[in-house]
Parts: C-alpha cells; structure tokens; sequence
C-alpha cells in the first residue's frame, strides 16, 4: 500500500495534459464484447479500473491486450459468460457487461457487486431495466444468474437518471428485437461517447445526450477503432487544484463543453477561465471566495468533483453550502479534511464549510477515488507535508497524479505507506 506526501504551498504553474475519460474506457470495454472481432479503444488511461476491466474481458474469453494507451480486444471466439467476485468486488462497474452478455450469449453470471465506499450503490435499475426487455433473475452464492433467450425492445422509465443502468440496458437494446424506449435516461458525456461508438458498430440510437433514447434492434456489430473522450472529471480535478493553491494551468484536452457549471463555480470563487477549442486554462490570484453547490446528474454539478470542491472551500473566505444529491453517503470523508484543520458539519446530504484561513498537514487516508483527490488537493493548499494513506483508492481514478502534479511545481512523492491498512 503506498502513501502520497504532499508538501503543500507552491503555486502550480504550466501544463497538463489530461488522459480519456476512465467512465467512458470502462463501458467502450464492455461494448466490444457484442462484435465478433477485433476492437481497438484508443486513448484508454493506464489505471486500475482499466486494468481490471481488460481482466474481466479476459475471463470472458475476449483477450485485451495494451499498445501504448491503445488497448486491443479480440471477442470474435466463443465467450464465457462468468465474471468473478474477486474482479467485481474490486470494480462494481464490472457489472456493465451484463447488458452486452445478454444481447450477444443470451445469459450471463455476474457477481454482485461491492466498489467504492459513497453509499448503498444498487443495481435494481439496470435489473428491472433488463427484466422488462423479457430477462430473467435468479441468484446463488453470491451470484446473480441472467437468462434472456429473446430479449426483446420495451418501453424503459428509469426512477433515477443512472448512469450505469442506461450504459446497461443501451448496450442490451442495441441487440434486441424490435425497438427500446429509455425515458429519463442520463445524458452524460460518456453515454454519448458509448452511443457514438456503437453506432459506428452498426447500432441504431436516437436521442443520445437527451433524456429520450430511442434504440432500435439490428443483428450482429462491426468491430472498430474508437478514441475515449477526456476525462472530464479529471480535468475538473486539476481545475480546482489550481484554484487552491493559486497560479495558473493550462489544462490540455479539457473541454469546458463537459465542465460548464464546474467552470462558473470557480469563476465564482474567484478563478479566470479561459476556454479554448482544446483546452481550457484556469488562473488564481486570490484566496478562494465562498460558493454553494448541489450535486446533481449532468449537465448537473458532478458528484464525481463534490469531495475536490469541499476541499477547495475548506480554506475559503466565508461560510459554503454543498449538498450532495446522488449518492447518499458521500460525506464520510469530511472528517480527514476536519483532521487538517477544515470546520466543515454535515446533517443528511447538506454540509456546512466554514473557511478556515489555512488548511494544515496531518495523516490522512485516501477512502475513495475522489475523497482521495480532495485529500490531495487539500495537502496542496495546506502548510506543511501531508502523509495520505490508501493512494490505491486514487490509482484507480488517476493516472500518475503525483508525476503531473510535480511537472506543476507541486512538492508530492510516493512511498511505501508505514501504516497498516485500514480494514
Ligand atoms: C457512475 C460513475 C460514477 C459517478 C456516477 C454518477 C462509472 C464507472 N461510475 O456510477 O463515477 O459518480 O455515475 O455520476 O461510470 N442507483 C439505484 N439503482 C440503480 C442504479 C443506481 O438506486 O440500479 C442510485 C445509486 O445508488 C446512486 C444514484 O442512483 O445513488 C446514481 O448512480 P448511477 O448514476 O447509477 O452511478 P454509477 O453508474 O454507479
């Protein structure tokens, strides 16, 4: 298990350029499981979701293999249509092959999922989803067993706008019978990204990136070639470490199409943001003002950047209002910024930041993906060196953090954590 220590106080200056968007590699990967061929995903971050994906497809029997930041994947054999429990519990967003198993073998049995520590996360959505289109459900020993000899189109109202039941049921409607109807379907980048490249695979989608998709059936996919499309969340990440610890990047491949309402929020808080074609460069001359915020699905303020935000206003001026509206347990990490010095009070989904004048240093423990990030970006702003344990939590979201935040001018390095674990 390694640590981050992060000497915090430099300025960071330069460029970065930011990788493809983990949230849309994961669900192109599963996607290349309906064409009997050889895909090509270009632009696919080297982090450990990708990786324990690309294993996923390899127990399926679909092999990856890396060149570079290109992964080739050969489903043209006979798939396997188990994925095991050591590869969920490590990734609950392994459960997106369920879609595309159904529409290619007509069955398939998943584990059920564990993941990351924000909430109850469950499947239901994606499950009824499925049941409509004529699947059936049954479980054992911790697995979930899916039999669909026909699966067939329906008319699909998701309760919520999740992503990962649109990404699921997408990619089992393309194959069905005859048409589907997702209503209240999520429109994030990265559905776009995956309805983009399905069509390029044969499939037929209307309505991508609004709240009505129309998909209608076809036999048999094409294998391609398709590049992911940045990481939206990491560009943000980057933007609002700018904004804490002052200075001025340029973050190459950000597009503040993706990032509207992040970039007014720090506009707000006092940043200049300059948006190009391709990039977009975020300038900070002043100590951060105060700003509220709700979470809530795209073009919503992303949950995904709500722990980075609370870092950010943890060393405000004046009093924030966040609250959280997509995942129910997303504040835990409020007490290892309130380690550092941050007076933040959460009471359900709202929580209190009152502006502390500086952060300061302290061991800390990264407990997820993004409740690392902030973790980070607090230990950037902070005065003195920050030990943050559990960086694994990041590795699976960011790829060499600690390498582009150096080439910023930030003081972080790696080592071996001296800390047990938590369990
Ligand atoms: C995806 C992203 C994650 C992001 C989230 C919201 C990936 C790999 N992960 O996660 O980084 O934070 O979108 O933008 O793309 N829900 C149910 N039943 C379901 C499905 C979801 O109740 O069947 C609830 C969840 O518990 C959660 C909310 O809906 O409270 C949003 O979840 P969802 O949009 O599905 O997120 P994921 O696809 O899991």
């Amino acid at each position: 298990m390694d640590r981050l220590v992060v000497t915090g106080g430099t300025r960071l200056h330069g460029s970065v350029r930011i990788s493809g968007a983990k949230n849309s590699a994961l669900k192109l990967m599963a996607a290349s499981l309906l064409a009997e061929g050889e895909t090509v995903i270009e632009n696919v971050p080297h982090i450990a979701d990708c990786l324990t994906m690309a294993e996923v497809l390899d127990r399926l029997g679909a092999g990856a293999s890396w060149e570079g930041s290109s992964l080739r994947i050969d489903a043209s054999g006979a798939l396997e249509v188990e994925t095991p429990y050591e590869l969920v519990s490590q990734m609950r967003a392994s459960i997106v092959v369920l879609g595309p198993l159904l529409a290619r073998q007509g069955r398939a049995r998943v584990a059920m999922p564990g993941g990351c520590n924000i909430g109850s996360r469950k499947i239901d959505l994606h499950l009824k989803g499925f049941e409509r289109m004529g699947a059936r459900f049954s479980y054992d020993h911790g697995f979930l067993n899916a039999t669909a000899p026909s699966l067939r189109g329906a008319m699909i109202s998701l309760d919520f706008p999740s992503v990962g039941a649109t990404e699921n049921i997408l990619m089992a409607a393309v194959g069905a019978t005859g048409t589907t109807v997702i209503e209240n379907a999520a429109r994030e980048p990265e559905i776009q990204d995956l309805a983009a490249m399905l069509v390029q695979m044969g499939a037929k989608i209307d309505g991508a990136g609004s709240t009505t998709m129309e998909i209608h059936g076809v036999d048999g996919f094409t294998a391609v070639r398709h590049r992911v499309i940045p990481d939206r969340i990491e560009a943000g990440t980057f933007a609002i470490a700018v904004c804490a610890t002052g200075g001025s990047v340029t973050i190459e491949e950000g597009r503040a199409e993706h990032l509207d309402l992040v970039l007014d929020k720090l506009g707000e808080a006092g940043a200049t943001v300059e948006a190009k074609d391709r990039s977009v460069r975020v300038e900070m001359s002043e100590r951060p003002r105060q700003i509220d915020l709700v979470t809530l699905p795209f073009p919503g303020f992303p949950t995904d950047l709500q722990p980075q935000m609370m870092a950010l206003l943890a060393a405000a001026r004046g009093t924030s209002i966040v609250t959280e509206n997509v995942f129910e347990s997303r504040f835990m990490f409020v007490d290892e910024l309130n380690r550092m010095g941050a007076d933040i009070r959460t009471e359900g989904h709202h929580a209190v930041i009152r502006g502390v004048d500086r952060l300061s240093a302290a061991p800390v423990r990264a407990l997820d993906i993004r409740a690392g990030a902030a973790m980070v970006i607090a230990a950037l702003a902070a005065d003195g060196t920050t030990d943050i344990a559990d960086i694994h939590h990041v590795d699976r979201g960011y790829e060499d953090l600690e390498g582009r935040l150096t080439s910023l001018g930030a003081e972080v390095r790696r080592e071996p954590s001296p800390w047990p674990a938590e369990r």
